[in-house]
């Protein structure tokens, strides 16, 4: 099953499909994620993309179609994924038909989170990530751990590491409102692609707002919903 998580910056895609991916034993395929890991790698490659990442605009389809296409050929995703954050652009859901198409897969289901802007500004001005394994946190809603020592060390709840856990530079307000007006002008019509190609039951809406727990069970029940209608090859 090919799962598709969708929704405006900060709307809890990445949140979510780490939660999904364990409790489904899906593999989580996000491009903000491995842009950011080729970031930190300090590669060619990884300045190109911070040089869009930064301002908050997309990097360019070329960069982001190979990207996926690379992960994509990972032995962990040949039996389906939860694609978080891609596509993104009309262009780039058109690459995805093409790739999934020529392997007999396709996408069987888009969850769309709907947040409303102030809580998308509140979330992202709040949102702390670890650098090393992306597991994110926020100040409010799910605070990093307490200091360990004297010396203010913190460390990930996921992965251990020490002194990790930053605010990421494209989390700023002014960033935030240039990249959901980036969403809505190219991103959401994404949606209507899907639905003249599938049908209008590829969407499934729901509301993003509540706590984690709300907001998982919501989408576990779309899934479900999904699933009935799916038949593995
Ligand atoms: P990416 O990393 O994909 O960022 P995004 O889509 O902008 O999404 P975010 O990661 O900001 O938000 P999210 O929806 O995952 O929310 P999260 O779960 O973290 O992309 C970053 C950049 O990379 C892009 O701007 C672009 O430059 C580039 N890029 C990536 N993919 C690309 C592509 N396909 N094409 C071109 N460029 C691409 O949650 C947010 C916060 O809210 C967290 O602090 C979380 O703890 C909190 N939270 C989550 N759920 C709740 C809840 N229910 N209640 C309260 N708080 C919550």
């Amino acid at each position: 099953m090919d799962l598709l998580i969708f929704g405006p910056p900060g709307a809890g895609k990445g949140t979510q499909a780490a939660t999904l991916s364990k409790s489904l034993g899906m593999v989580q395929i996000a491009t903000g994620d491995l842009m950011r890991k080729a970031v930190k790698s300090g590669s060619d490659l990884g300045k190109r993309f911070e040089h869009y990442m930064s301002q908050g605009l997309y990097v360019p389809d070329d960069m982001t179609i190979e990207l996926l296409a690379n992960r994509l050929d990972e032995g962990d995703a040949q039996n389906g994924a939860i694609f978080d954050g891609f596509p993104r652009t009309v262009a780039q859901a058109e690459a995805l038909e093409g790739l999934l198409g020529k392997i007999s897969r396709k996408i069987n289901g888009i969850l769309n989170l709907e947040v409303d802007l102030d809580s998308i500004v509140d979330r992202i001005s709040g949102r702390r990530v670890c650098e090393s394994c992306g597991q994110t946190y926020h100040v409010r809603y799910n605070p990093p751990p307490k200091p360990i020592d004297g010396e203010g060390s913190v460390r990930c709840v996921s992965c251990g590491k020490i002194n990790s856990i930053i605010q990421r530079k494209d989390d700023n307000q002014d960033v935030v409102k240039s990249r959901n007006e980036i969403y809505l002008n190219q991103t959401l019509p994404i949606l209507d692609f899907y639905k003249k190609k599938y049908g209008a039951c590829i969407v499934h809406s729901l509301n993003g707002v509540g706590t984690q727990e709300e907001v998982y069970d919501r989408l576990r029940l779309a899934i479900e919903t999904i699933r009935s209608g799916h038949k593995a090859p």
